[in-house]
Order: C-alpha cells, then sequence, then structure tokens
C-alpha cells in the first residue's frame, strides 16, 4: 500500500540493549515532513495535510522492544502534534504527543523529533496527529514484527497487507471544525470512508479509483488493520472469505473465525484469509456501525470497498462479489456478537497478568451533555447551550500550557488534581435522561493522580443523557488495559463482578463501552507520566470526553519520569486555533488564580 515517500531515510544500527533484553535491540531513524497536498476525491480538488505526502502516511516498521526517533517537519499551516497509539513509552511521555497534554504544538516552520520506545508491543499499532482533527489525513501504521530469533503463535504467512480505513471530508476539515466549534454547532460529518486512501467503487463519482490486493490462490495472508476513522465504528467483510483474527491492539487474541470484524476509532487487528475461493474479484468492504438512537440518520451511510483479486486467468467482465456477511449500519446483535468473542491469547509464551488486588476504584459516566455558552445569560437549555461531553461530569478543557509541563515543574494554575473518582449524583443512568441538572455539565482541567504500581479499576457507565446513548471507544495513553466485564444496563456492584473474566481478558489500549451499559477495566499504574484518556471518536474528545492520569515517581531511576528533551515545542501562552468548546460557566476559575 505505501508509495514512495521520498523522504522517508531510514537505517538501523545494532545495539545490544544490556542485561535484560537478550535478543537485540534495533534504533530506526524516520524524517516525517508534514505538509499540504493536492488531491482529488468525489470529484473535489483539494488539499489535505499530509506526511511526506502520503495518505495514509508512510509505515513505521520495528521489531518488538526496538525504538525509533521520528524528526517531525513542520511545514503545514497549524502547530501539529504526533502520537505513537498504543506505544507505552516507558517514562517518556515527552514524546507521547497529545496536544496541551504532554506538549504544546510543533509550530509551523518547526520541528521536534520523539523517541518512540517499545517495549512488549508486538503486532500492529499505529501513529496519528493529535491536534484537533488532524489526523482525519496524517495517520499510518506502525507494524511491530516478533523479535529476532521468536515467532508470531501461527504459521507464517505467506504475505501480508496493511488496511488503513480512513474517513474523507469534501470540504475543508480544519476551517469546518474551527467554525462548527466557535459557532456551537454540530461537528462535521466524514462523506465518505477510504481503503489505503481510496473511496472505491460506490462513491457518488464515477471517476473515483479503487484500491486492489492481488492474492495467490492457496497462499494465507496477514492483513494489519487500522481503524484511523475519526468519527465512526466500522463492520468490515470480504465477500466469500472467513478472517481469522488473531491480535488486537499490539497483542495475541485467542483465534476468532468470524466472516466480519468490528473495529472502532483506534483500534488494529491483525486478521489471517487464506485465499481460498474460485479465482475472481472480491470485494472488501466497511460500513459504519451506528449505535446512534435510529431517529438520528444523519451519519455517513457510504460503504467504502477495495478489490481482492486473484491472480491467473478469469473473466474480469464479472462484477466483484459484495460481502453479503457485511452487517447492516445499525445492527447491534451483530457489533456485540463479535465484541464479545475477543479473549486475550494468555498462554505460557504469551501470559496476562490481571490485577487482582485492586488499590484505586473508580465508577466514571460517560456522558452527551449541555454546556451554557456564556455565564451571563444561561436561561433557556436550547438556545443558551451548546452540545459537550463529560466524564464525571466534568467536561475537559485543554490548559493553555501542557500538563505533563505543568507537572514536571511544578506549576500552578493550569490543572487541579480533582477529577472525581464517582459522580456526583447517581441517577438512573441508562434511561433517556432529559433532567437539566443532570444534563448540563461544566468545563475543568481536572487529573486522577495515582501512586506508582497502583492497582486501579474503573468501570464506566454509559448514560443516556439527552437521548445521546451511544458506544465510546475509550482510549488509554501509556498504558494497556484489560476487559474483565460488560454488560448493559446499569452497572451493580453486587452482581456484576461475578461475571468478571480474570482468566483470558483482552488486552487492549481502545474499548467501546456499549450503548446503555458499562464495561470494567483493570491495569496496573506502572509508567510514570501524565497519560490522556478519551472517547477516540474526535467530536466527543473535542467536547470534553477526555481527562489525564499523572502517575507518580516509583522512587528509583527506573521508575522515575524521565527529564525533558533539550528541544520540547515551547508554549505560547495561547491556545492557537485549538479547537475545543469555548464554552466557559465561570466554574473552572480554580484554573486562573494563580500564576
Ligand atoms: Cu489514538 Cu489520544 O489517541
Ligand atoms: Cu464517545
Amino acid at each position: 500500500m505505501n508509495f514512495a515517500v521520498p523522504l522517508f531515510l531510514f537505517w538501523s544500527v545494532i545495539i545490544p540493549f544490556g542485561r535484560q533484553l537478550p535478543a537485540l535491540a534495533y534504533i530506526h531513524h524516520y524524517d516525517f515532513v508534514v505538509k499540504e497536498t493536492n488531491v482529488t476525491k468525489l470529484c473535489v480538488e483539494k488539499s489535505i495535510l499530509t506526511v511526506n505526502d502520503s495518505f495514509p502516511g508512510p509505515e513505521i516498521r520495528v521489531r518488538k522492544g526496538d525504538t525509533a526517533y521520528v524528526n517531525v517537519h513542520n511545514q503545514g499551516h497549524y502547530g501539529i502534534t504526533l502520537h505513537w497509539h498504543g506505544v507505552k513509552q516507558p517514562s517518556n511521555p515527552w514524546s507521547d504527543g497529545p496536544e496541551y497534554i504532554t506538549q504544546c504544538p510543533i509550530e509551523p516552520g518547526a520541528n521536534f523529533t520523539y523517541q518512540v520506545i517499545f517495549t512488549d508491543e508486538e503486532g500492529t499499532l499505529w501513529w496519528h496527529a493529535h491536534s484537533d482533527w488532524t489526523r482525519a489525513t496524517v495517520h499510518g501504521a506502525i507494524i511491530i514484527l516478533p523479535k529476532e530469533g521468536t515467532t508470531a503463535p501461527y504459521p507464517e504467512p505467506d504475505g501480508e497487507e496493511v488496511i488503513v480505513l480512513a474517513a474523507w471530508y469534501k470540504g475543508d476539515l480544519m476551517t469546518e471544525l474551527i467554525q462548527d466549534i466557535v459557532t456551537g454547532s454540530d461537528l462535521p460529518h466524514s462523506s465518505g470512508y477510504t481503503t489505503n486512501g481510496e473511496l472505491g467503487d460506490f462513491s457518488n463519482c464515477s471517476s473515483e479509483t479503487i484500491y486492489r490486493w492481488s492474492v495467490d490462490y492457496g497462499s494465507t495472508y496477514l492483513l494489519r488493520i487500522v481503524n484511523a476513522v475519526v468519527n465512526a465504528e466500522l463492520f468490515f467483510a470480504i465477500a466469500n472469505h472467513t478472517l481469522t483474527v488473531v491480535g488486537m491492539d499490539g497483542a495475541y487474541v485467542k483465534p476468532i473465525v468470524t466472516d466480519y470484524i468490528l473495529i472502532s476509532p483506534g483500534q488494529t487487528m491483525n486478521v489471517l484469509l487464506t485465499a481460498d475461493q474460485p479465482l475472481g474479484r472480491y470485494y472488501m468492504a466497511a460500513r459504519q456501525y451506528s449505535t446512534e438512537p435510529i431517529a438520528d440518520t444523519g451519519f455517513d451511510h457510504s460503504n467504502a470497498t477495495a478489490i481482492l483479486e486473484y491472480n491467473g486467468d478469469y473473466n474480469l467482465s464479472a462484477s466483484p462479489t459484495f460481502p453479503h456477511s457485511l452487517p447492516l449500519y445499525l445492527d447491534m446483535k451483530a457489533g456485540k456478537n463479535f465484541t464479545h468473542r475477543i479473549r486475550s491469547l494468555a498462554n505460557e509464551d504469551h501470559p496476562i497478568s490481571v490485577p487482582t488486588n485492586i488499590s484505586t476504584r473508580m465508577f466514571i459516566t460517560i456522558s452527551m451533555n449541555l454546556l451554557c455558552k456564556n455565564i451571563t445569560s444561561c436561561n433557556s437549555l436550547d438556545t443558551d447551550h451548546m452540545i459537550a461531553t463529560s466524564m464525571n461530569n466534568v467536561s475537559w478543557k485543554n490548559p493553555q500550557v501542557d500538563v505533563l509541563e505543568a507537572y514536571y515543574r511544578n506549576l500552578s494554575g493550569y490543572y487541579t488534581s480533582d477529577f472525581p473518582d464517582w459522580p456526583a449524583t447517581m441517577f438512573n443512568f441508562t434511561a433517556d435522561y432529559y433532567d437539566e441538572d443532570a444534563v448540563v455539565t461544566h468545563t475543568g482541567t481536572k487529573v486522577k493522580v495515582l501512586n506508582y504500581n497502583e492497582s486501579v479499576e474503573i468501570v464506566f457507565q454509559g448514560t443516556g443523557l439527552l437521548g445521546g446513548s451511544v458506544n465510546h471507544p475509550m482510549h488509554m495513553h501509556g498504558h494497556s488495559f484489560y476487559i474483565v466485564g460488560i454488560g448493559y444496563g446499569n452497572f451493580d456492584n453486587e452482581t456484576d463482578p461475578l461475571s468478571y473474566n480474570l482468566v483470558d481478558p483482552p488486552e487492549v489500549n481502545t474499548f467501546g463501552v456499549p450503548k446503555d451499559g458499562w464495561l470494567t477495566i483493570r491495569f496496573v499504574a506502572k509508567n510514570p507520566g501524565v497519560w490522556f484518556w478519551h472517547c477516540h471518536l474526535d467530536r466527543h474528545m473535542t467536547w470534553g470526553m477526555d481527562t489525564a492520569f499523572i502517575v507518580k515517581d516509583g522512587g528509583t531511576e527506573e521508575t522515575s519520569l524521565r527529564p525533558p528533551p533539550p528541544n520540547m515545542p515551547q508554549c505560547t501562552g495561547v491556545i492557537g486555533v485549538s479547537v475545543q468548546n469555548p464554552g466557559d460557566d465561570g466554574r473552572d476559575d480554580a484554573l486562573t488564580n494563580s500564576s
């Protein structure tokens, strides 16, 4: 899938990595030039932000335990940051990337070198921009091979293919986004989905091109699938072919044999496919899984297609077969059926360690809300409020100096450490609830502070506030976590824990909290630093469904936050075009009363 990448330097140097790691670790260097590139899609020529002129962007290819240095040159018009989604970066949040959380943006004309430290990840992850919605076109796959001398827990495939699914916006996304934020209107909706940069055969423009993948009959391939879509979970299927999911989010899972997958934004899946069907052409197709109320029909209904084509002689005039196994947009049953089958591989070679002695428990509601536009006149729920989102009724607001810098330098006035462990009020969370007190939220920059090595359990409870209950793919930086429980309705803390899976729960970095339901996760906070967590639907992230946690130092050099690299981008003290809800209810003034 990757085309010529002109400015792409790559070399490897062998470095013996010390006592703990018997195998060699390699160092890789990449140059990423972020700049505008002209592209024509849906019969419209427009300019998009890319890395090295390619959409999707270049692949990063390493082995488990390697380190990559990526020098990002910003030749675009906006400040930008890059994030290495799912890479834990031990003690090194300085290179994690989310803007105003761990760094300020790299200004146009400037550059910054990220040090991306791989440890236990193996399989597929991805990288993406982490400033506003620039990630729509600034993203690419990260391929992590097993260490030399070790193999993946399945027979060596004959070939590999990377499939990056993304969203296409016909207009100028950043302009529209900023305008919508300023006016408090709904945020942009996509005009189509792409497979490796192509919309495929069912778009509204007859000159549209399609991505093709050729296979040999009898061969088995490893598909590395990335959902880089801005705002949609996707079903994906390949006509007449069986998929075997073997990995997810850079960890192995028990093989799932299926004729479709459901993949959330942020997630990556490794899938085996054997080309065992009659020679011919078959559509690989993706469409949105919408969990919005059925009356909300404003989502992107397009079908993204690519073609799997066999090498050999056959009738090329027949049109490719469409996968009838691809579920329809609202098929909740298909969504649940797939999700509930995901289990860690959890064998001797790939053990898991689910914490059982929990030291910190949190119960967090995730909601759609309303936010007062302007504190002086907040009478009408309709006209004086705009849409917001929250976690435990706090709607995240970015600080002007990133949380990491403020924490490291002990600067006060940028964040507070009082993110609540519990919602302020208990109500029937999963009922469609419009009560004003529950619906209206407030902004804040509240973080959760954890001691090093704390065992954390979080129950995420989805709510039906504003009648807006949907799946929320929650993503955590710096850690992976175990999904020990998932269920529907209001969480019951007596009966629901009885169903927890502590044997082979999936270990992931992004997972959907189900519509009208709850999700329990566990992890050990053993990565010192500041780590963002948020819904990976960017519309919800922008509206405030975010927070950060600080993991304190553990007392030794190895368990402590590293000092910053010398060339960190400087905070200008002005949140440029950063498009977060401008709403201000006057309640977050803890942030302005010092320095
Ligand atoms: Cu995939 Cu906070 O990111
Ligand atoms: Cu969400």
